[in-house]
């Protein structure tokens, strides 16, 4: 009889540089409007149609949750409709072992996070939980506020999931949240939509704010910001919207960062949205030197959305290093991975600082960026907060571990492209929790023979 062992294959990406990228391409719909705009629709009174809704798996896994709670979310090619059911519509399947709905949120941050927020003040039990990755991701910084509001969440060492809610009737709060994070401040303003009173939040640093400017879109009573401090209304019904979702910024950086530092390049991305809380990586690119214009400025939903254009030139930190640091840092703390491989390539010092979050990312994204420019020969300063990159390096092509993180895999595709020789990007389909377009995107941009995938036994 052959004994035949299970294999399980994974795909890891060949990018041959240096290359070039030129083209025009719209980018998938942003992550975190997407999955905010599932949440909320999921409790208004109605149907709200959406457009635009991001195809990552992320957001994904969002919308499996917002199934599994009994809401039904029709999806076709152009379209997502979810028939909300009000605050409290959700209906879960119904006890089993005590738990009467069990959730998956997979790699993802935002669903496990905000979700809890909704779960805190419903009135049954829910279990949420993740792949791995997830599962080594801190939840104190959420347990703590919700405990506050009268919720009961057990957590794994009291911070890690699954997590086991049992929804209460909540009470609204006062909480100012150490951290300057938009997934625990989402949270909090969600439960206090659940809950009696008017709950107010306060953020050390202003942290992205489509939750507030997409709940008022929904017609919830929020105030603020005023000094950081916002305070929502509990217990407000919230109406259906039709709502378009722009495109990406945070995936649109990887691309733009190619633009920038290959040379011969040029660029569109079509429908991006502006969100200042969001674009100082874009900012930053400008002040570094690359010529980046902003076309067709709209605002949706109170979000700007444009049209970006940007091409290859010299960057330099100038004769000041660019040391990158405090309030900043919650605006670009996606984009670092892509900025730690642009720092390569440009002229001088780019240093970043007061980004210990980065430890708890996906992956431990300081020791993941450090890991893979080393591999490819460059050379990077680790610090404990963040990292300080000299260049203009030359780049080897090389195998790169990416820890099964969207973001890293996604750099160092791009560090592959400038890098010479060839890079091999392992388990690169990582990619797909929040682009899962990306390397087909690539290899329009830039030719088939630059990027192509190879599959490995695991
Ligand atoms: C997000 C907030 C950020 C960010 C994440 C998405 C959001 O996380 O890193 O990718 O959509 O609110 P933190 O809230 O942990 O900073």
């Amino acid at each position: 009889m052959c004994n035949m062992q299970p294999v399980a294959m994974s795909r890891s990406m060949r990018i041959k540089g240096p290359a070039r990228v030129s083209g025009s391409l719209k980018l998938p719909g942003d992550k975190s409007i997407s999955h905010r705009v599932a949440m909320l629709a999921s409790i208004a009174n109605g149907s709200s149609a959406i457009t635009g809704f991001a195809s990552s798996a992320d957001c994904q896994a969002t919308l499996d949750c917002v199934r599994r709670l009994g809401i039904r979310a029709d999806q076709t090619a152009s379209e997502l409709v979810i028939h909300g059911n009000g605050l409290f519509g959700y209906n879960p399947p119904g006890p089993e072992a005590q738990i009467d709905v069990r959730l998956d949120a997979g790699n993802s941050g935002s669903t496990i996070r905000m979700l809890s927020g909704l779960l805190a003040g419903q009135t049954f039990t829910s279990e949420i939980t993740g792949d791995a990755s997830l599962r080594r991701r801190p939840m104190a910084r959420i347990i703590e506020p919700l405990g506050l509001m009268g919720a009961q969440v057990d957590a794994t060492g009291g911070n890690f999931p699954p997590l086991t809610i049992r929804g209460r009737r909540l009470r609204a709060i006062g909480y100012e949240s150490p951290v300057a994070s938009a997934q625990v401040k989402t949270c909090v303003l969600f439960a206090g939509l659940l809950a009696e009173g008017s709950t107010v939040y306060c953020e050390p640093v202003l942290s992205r704010d489509h939750t507030e400017l997409m709940l008022r879109e929904f017609g919830a009573v929020l105030d603020g910001p005023s000094s950081g401090t916002l305070s929502i209304e509990g217990q407000h019904e919230l109406r259906p919207v039709n709502y378009h979702v722009p495109g990406d910024v945070s995936s649109a950086a990887f691309l733009i960062a190619a633009a920038s530092i290959l040379p011969d390049s040029e660029l569109k991305l079509e429908g991006i949205g502006l969100n200042p809380t969001r674009t100082a990586f874009l900012e930053i690119m400008r002040n570094l030197g690359a010529p980046i214009e902003v076309q067709n400025l709209l605002k949706r939903h109170g979000e700007p959305i444009g049209d970006l254009t940007v091409s290859n030139a010299q960057l330099r930190s100038g004769t000041q290093d660019a040391v990158l640091r405090g309030k900043i840092i919650p605006n670009i703390i996606d984009e670092i991975p892509i900025l730690a491989i642009v720092a390569t390539q440009v002229e001088g010092r780019v240093e970043i600082r007061d980004a210990r979050e980065l430890r708890i990312k996906e992956s431990d994204r300081i020791r993941t960026v450090a890991d893979g420019i080393r591999s490819l020969g460059g050379e990077i300063e680790e610090f404990e907060d963040g990292f300080a990159i000299t260049g203009p390096q030359r780049l080897v092509g090389a195998r790169v571990e990416t820890a099964g993180d969207h973001r890293i895999a996604m750099a160092f595709a791009i560090a592959g492209l400038i890098a010479h020789g060839t890079t091999e990007i392992v388990d690169a389909d990582c990619a797909s929790v929040s682009y899962p377009e990306f390397y087909e995107s690539l290899a329009m941009l830039c030719g088939r023979d630059t990027v192509a995938p190879r599959l490995d036994l695991i």
